[in-house]
């Protein structure tokens, strides 16, 4: 096992009626910047449930953040929250809201402009205190440091790592109202962080593995439950709960991580907006695949533990009839992505010299493979 620190200290709170607790979370002398994303959170009760927490409250709206959330949109949200010296951000909405507001929250108090953080988290320094009220399942936004950010301008996706909010509420009632292609991407996502930070080698830490494997476990059961009734409670917190104990750090652990299916999905996001879950269901089977000799004991680890399959190629094809159970297309051709699209990451793989991986081996040329055998 690798030498690590632990530590995450996001309250979770976590169950139904809980969005009323924001009135003692948060300090009531706070000048509360509150922050949305397009409106799905006033068809669905949320919006309601919030103000009425936060009623005589001293608080100011920031509404827009889109999906792959742009600097561009940010930076508004940043001149906004100077405006109204707000130094308590809550973002209300899914991780895209959230890692919005993780730059929002470190930009406001630096002088230069929010992009040169999202490429070098070292020049963050004062960040002001940010909490959740998490309505999608998916990123683990809402008890991790990590955000992703677009950059509409030069076509760009990066991920920065600094701060935890200070708490998070994660009421699954608040998913009932989710469109099923949001609800299969989340799914996705949280797979993919669960076989990024477990597809890799055996035999390092068999409590990282197990806890992994249970994640997917739980979410081979719960899938098809969700798809039948997306107002099964119970179901929708099993599922909600996977998707924060996949990237809140607890099953990364001392073991060795890869993430490149999150490296090149980025680029499809970033070169045709393509949605995050769905770029990473095109891209892991083919991967698997083009890496099946270095990660081959883990993969028919993994095989036999979460599908019971016996060989590399039937659990490859177990892992992507489960993302095309959930209803999503997994090659680029379905997505109408072509030769193009693929010759550009390459190009910037290549011009960034990028290596990636738990190896630091999967570099253009390897990166090109994948991508053409995920046509
Ligand atoms: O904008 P509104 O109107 O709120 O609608 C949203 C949005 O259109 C809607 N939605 C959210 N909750 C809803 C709802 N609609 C109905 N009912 C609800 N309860 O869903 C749409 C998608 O929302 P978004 O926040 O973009 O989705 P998600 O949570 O999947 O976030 C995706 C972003 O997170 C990044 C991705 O790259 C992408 O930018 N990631 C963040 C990570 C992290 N912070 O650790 C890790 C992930 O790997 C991922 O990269
Ligand atoms: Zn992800």
């Amino acid at each position: 096992m690798k030498n690590f620190t632990f530590q995450n200290p996001v309250k979770l709170i976590f169950g139904k009626g809980t969005i009323a607790k924001l009135a003692s979370e948060i300090p009531a002398s706070a000048r509360i910047m509150i922050t949305f994303g397009g409106g799905s959170v006033k068809q669905n009760g949320v919006y309601e449930q919030v103000m009425a927490a936060l009623k005589g409250r001293t608080c100011t709206e920031f509404w827009g953040i889109e999906p792959n959330p742009k600097v561009e949109t940010l930076r508004r949200a940043v001149a906004q929250g100077r405006e109204f010296e707000a130094n308590f951000l809550l973002a209300v909405g899914g991780g895209s809201v959230l890692d919005g507001t993780k730059l929002i929250a470190a930009a406001m108090p630096y002088s230069g402009d929010a992009w040169e953080i999202v490429l070098d988290e070292d020049k963050i320094g004062d960040v002001i205190p940010f909490a959740s009220v998490m309505t999608l399942p998916a990123t683990g936004s809402e008890m991790n440091a990590g955000a992703v950010i677009s950059n509409l301008e030069t076509d760009e996706k990066f991920s920065f790592h600094h701060s935890f909010p200070r708490f998070s509420i994660l009421d699954p009632e608040t998913t009932f109202s989710l469109p099923p292609f949001q609800i299969a991407v989340g799914i996705a996502d949280t797979w993919v962080h669960v076989m990024e930070q477990y597809l890799t080698v055996t035999n390092v830490s068999p409590l990282m593995d197990r806890w992994a494997e249970g994640i997917m476990q739980t979410l081979l059961e719960v899938a098809p439950k969700i798809r039948a009734d997306q107002h099964d409670y119970d179901q929708m917190a099993n599922y909600m709960l996977c998707a924060t104990m996949g990237l809140n750090g607890f099953i990364a652990m001392g073991v060795p991580q890869d993430w490149a299916t999150h490296m090149i999905g980025h680029e499809i996001t970033a070169l045709h907006g393509t949605t995050h879950g769905q770029t990473l269901v095109v891209v892991l089977p083919a991967l698997m695949s083009v890496m099946r000799d270095q990660k081959e004991a883990k993969i028919l680890q993994y095989g036999e533990r979460v599908f019971g399959s016996k060989d590399i190629d039937s659990t490859i094809e177990a892992t992507e009839n489960f993302f095309r159970s959930l209803g999503l297309p997994t090659r680029l051709s379905e997505l109408n992505i072509g030769r193009d699209t693929i010759d550009e990451i390459v190009r910037r793989f290549t011009e960034r010299d990028t290596r990636l991986g738990e190896k630091g081996n999967i570099d253009a040329p390897t990166v090109k493979k994948i991508l053409e055998l995920a046509k």
